[in-house]
């Protein structure tokens, strides 16, 4: 290097020096959502509300929407000392009514300021909204204010089963309840449900014929949807139509070790390897062993999943949408045969792995795309094992463990810069967690075990005792370069 030019052999490439495309301009991701909304959701306590709106945020979020939940017992946990009882949520408690519709009018500006920074597209308001008269505050506010876009969502549920085991399973590990047993958290809360009940009017298509809304039975025996308006709100209805509440598990796995990932090749259709015939059986037993009721396994159409799955004693379906993430002109190729060929497009990769598109291949934003029938698909599902690939496990990962996608939202950006911050945990928007899901740890030969639980997923790594190639190649420290710990263990590179 000599003044000030630079000599592009000794100097690595930075953001200044790729031309990459910044990605994402607002809008330009396939979903951009063109009128804010707002998710009002309808009905009494222990109805699933707050289930949904975690999971409808998690859903959008992974299609590329930036959703929030705002939970109203937050508000009111936030203005008041420790809950003593049920007491508090009595119609005739004038006192604590009037910080109940304090805490509501906070909450609700709260999601319209969050909406009109540019921050955010859809915002879920997760409270019981159980009357006539609070949904029309919120229409005058969000509607008729604010000009934004409401849908709302009641669930009902008559099944006291469903009620009680939602109090079990999720109430009583509120805050709320830090102090009390279980047996007497089910006698308060359920006279909680009392003093709703006493004030309740459901959503009606007569006495409310202007507003957009669903509502769900008994966690979706039936659904009623009236008036709904444009392609969110019907995403928004036929995702909510698909999801249940049934106890399953879903395994994930990648085949076994290819031929290919000897090579450190990626992409191609190739042949398992010995270790990988030996995890294809390894599998099949560990499936026998756990005894799974009416397990389905679905592959994608390549030789190594099918090779993998092929003694798993279940009934099989094949997805092409489960097939590996389409390497383009980089198929089939080692990461220094092409760093060394496109060293222009491997550090692009590097720089904005989940926007960048390999020339005549997809990019993972292309697989989120891709993947989303078999997500709504999987949602329908009991026990499922989905033998994949790592690029395709790690997006449907993303979707049941809530990580990020990795983009960022210049209008977003630009308001932290003025200063415009408002929420005291910035981090809870997902929009500061950049790039996990490209990057999401999924080794061979691993059986992943997701389990629904409360409000989210647990899941258990299952390593089964053959060894296999370390695929998992780090976000590098420098831009379009192969880390030395791979270059000199000679590791397998993968997408
Ligand atoms: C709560 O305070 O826990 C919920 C308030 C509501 O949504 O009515």
């Amino acid at each position: 290097m000599s003044g000030n030019k630079i000599d592009m052999q000794y100097t690595p490439p930075t953001s200044d020096t790729i031309q990459t495309k910044p990605f994402p301009i607002r809008g330009e991701r396939a979903n951009f959502v063109n009128k804010p909304h707002v998710i009002a959701m309808v009905g009494l306590p222990a109805r699933g509300k707050t289930y949904i709106s975690k999971k409808l945020c998690r859903y959008l979020n992974w299609i590329g929407i930036n959703t929030k939940v705002f939970n109203l017992g937050e508000y009111r946990r936030h203005a008041t000392t420790a809950y003593q009882c049920h007491d508090f949520f009595r119609p005739d408690n004038i006192k604590a009514m009037a910080i109940r519709t304090q805490c509501a009018q906070d909450a609700l500006n709260d999601v319209c300021q969050w909406l009109e920074s540019g921050d955010g597209e859809v915002a879920v308001f997760d409270a019981t909204n159980s009357t006539v008269e609070r949904r029309e505050l919120i229409r005058e506010f969000v509607v008729q204010k604010m000009g934004f876009k409401l849908f709302f969502v009641e669930s009902v549920c008559n099944d006291p089963e469903i009620v009680e085991q939602n109090i079990m399973e999720v109430k009583v590990s509120s805050p709320d309840y830090a102090n009390m047993n279980k047996e007497e958290v089910l006698a308060d809360f359920m006279q909680r449900i009392e003093h709703y009940q006493e004030k309740y009017q459901p959503l009606d298509e007569i006495h409310e014929s202007d507003l957009s809304f669903m509502k769900i039975y008994n966690t979706g025996e039936k659904v009623l949807v009236h008036k709904h308006e444009g392609h969110i709100q019907s995403r928004i209805v036929y995702y909510l139509m698909n999801i249940h509440i049934v106890p399953r598990t879903i395994y994930l796995t990648r085949h076994g070790e290819s031929v290919m990932n000897l090579d450190s090749r990626i992409g191609g259709d190739s042949d398992l390897s010995d270790r990988g015939r030996l995890y294809a059986k390894a599998l099949s037993d560990y499936i026998v062993e756990q005894d799974i009721q009416g397990l389905r396994v679905w592959t994608s159409w390549l030789k190594r999943t099918i090779q993998t799955a092929t003694d798993v004693k279940a009934p099989q379906e094949r997805w092409k949408a489960l097939n590996e993430i389409d390497a383009g002109i980089c198929e089939e190729m080692t990461y220094e045969e092409i760093e060394e060929k496109y060293p222009g497009d491997f550090a692009a990769r590097d720089q904005n792995k989940f926007s960048y598109r390999y020339p005549r291949g997809e990019s993972y934003e292309d697989l989120v795309a891709r993947l989303e029938p078999v997500i709504m698909e999987l949602e329908r599902q009991g026990n499922v094992l989905v033998v994949s690939h790592q690029a395709v496990l790690r997006c449907l990962l993303a979707y049941f463990l809530d990580k990020s996608a990795g983009f960022t939202d210049p209008i977003a950006e630009e308001n932290r810069e003025n200063g415009k911050h408002f929420y005291e945990n910035r981090s809870d928007l997902g929009i500061e967690k950049k790039d996990e899901l490209p990057y999401l740890q999924v080794p061979l030969h691993t059986i992943i075990k997701l389990t629904p639980v409360a409000y989210g997923c647990k899941v258990e790594n299952i390593r089964l005792p053959i060894e296999a190639v370390d695929t998992h190649r780090p976000k590098p420290k420098i831009p379009g370069y192969l880390e030395e710990r791979f270059k000199r263990k000679g590791k397998n590179l993968h997408t």
